[in-house]
C-alpha cells in the first residue's frame, strides 16, 4: 500500500508505544507480553485496519496481531483504533519476515491474509504472502487446529496459492471461486471497494491439521 509519507505520522507513532511496535520497541514494551497471550491471532497486511478493529471489537476475548509493513499504513490503522482503547489488539510496524523468529511457535490460534500484494512478476513471487517457504513459517507458529483465511480478488495469486497450499504441509478445507459473505465476516477497505465493484472475491481457507 503506497501512502504519501506525512510528518503527523511519525508524532502519531513515537507517542504511542503501547498501541504500535516499531523494530527498536520489540525489547522494551508490551509486546513479548502481547504475543504470550492465548487465544492469539495475527492479520499480516492490517492496511487501514477496518479488518482488525472490528475483529478486536467484535471478539473482546481474543487477541489480534496486526503487522503492516508500510509506516504511514500503521500510523493510519493506529489512528483509526486509538480512541477505542482496545486492550486485545497490537499493530506492529514491521515487514512479517522480520518477525518469524519472534513469534512463539505453536503461538498463534488463526493467521488473516486480506488482499495481499500479487507479486505477479515470476522473479517477484518469493515475496506473496502466500509463497511455499512463508507457509513453512505460518505451519510452524500455528497450533494444532489452527487456520490460515485467505482473500484475494486476484486470479493468478488466487491459482499459484492454491497450488501452493496443496504442495504444502496444509490441508486445504475449502475453496471459494465467488465468496458469499456470512454473519460475523468483517471487511477490509479492499474488500468494501472490491464488491462495489462487483469483483469476484476469492477465498481459501487451510487448517495444520
Ligand atoms: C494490497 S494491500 C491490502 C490491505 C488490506 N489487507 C486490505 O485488504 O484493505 C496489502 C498490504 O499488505 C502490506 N504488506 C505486504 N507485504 C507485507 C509484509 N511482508 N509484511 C507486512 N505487511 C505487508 C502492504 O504494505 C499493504 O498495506
Amino acid at each position: 500500500m503506497r501512502l504519501k509519507h506525512r510528518p503527523w505520522g511519525d508524532t502519531f507513532i513515537e507517542e504511542h508505544p503501547e498501541l504500535i511496535i516499531t523494530k527498536d520497541r520489540v525489547e522494551n514494551s508490551n509486546f513479548n507480553e502481547f504475543i504470550s497471550r492465548d487465544p492469539l491471532e495475527l492479520e499480516i497486511g492490517i492496511g487501514r485496519g477496518d479488518f482488525i478493529l472490528q475483529k478486536s471489537l467484535n471478539n473482546p476475548a481474543i487477541n489480534y496481531l496486526g503487522v503492516e509493513k508500510a509506516f504511514m499504513a500503521a500510523a493510519i490503522s493506529g489512528k483509526k483504533v486509538i480512541d477505542y482503547k482496545l486492550n486485545n489488539l497490537l499493530i506492529v510496524s514491521m515487514d512479517i519476515n522480520y518477525l518469524f523468529d519472534k513469534l512463539k511457535n505453536e503461538s498463534l490460534n488463526n493467521i488473516y491474509l486480506n488482499f495481499s500484494d500479487p507479486w505477479p512478476k515470476k522473479r517477484q513471487h518469493k515475496r506473496r504472502l502466500t509463497y511455499p517457504t512463508i507457509l513453512e513459517q505460518y505451519y510452524s507458529l500455528l497450533k494444532m487446529g489452527g487456520r490460515i483465511y485467505f482473500k484475494t480478488d486476484n486470479d493468478d495469486l488466487f491459482a499459484d496459492s492454491i497450488n501452493y497450499f496443496n504442495s504444502s504441509k496444509f490441508k486445504v478445507e475449502s475453496i471459494d471461486y465467488d465468496y458469499n459473505l456470512q454473519d460475523g465476516d468483517c471487511l477490509t477497505e479492499y474488500e468494501q471497494k472490491f464488491r462495489l465493484q462487483g469483483v469476484k472475491i476469492k477465498r481459501l481457507v487451510a487448517i495444520k491439521e
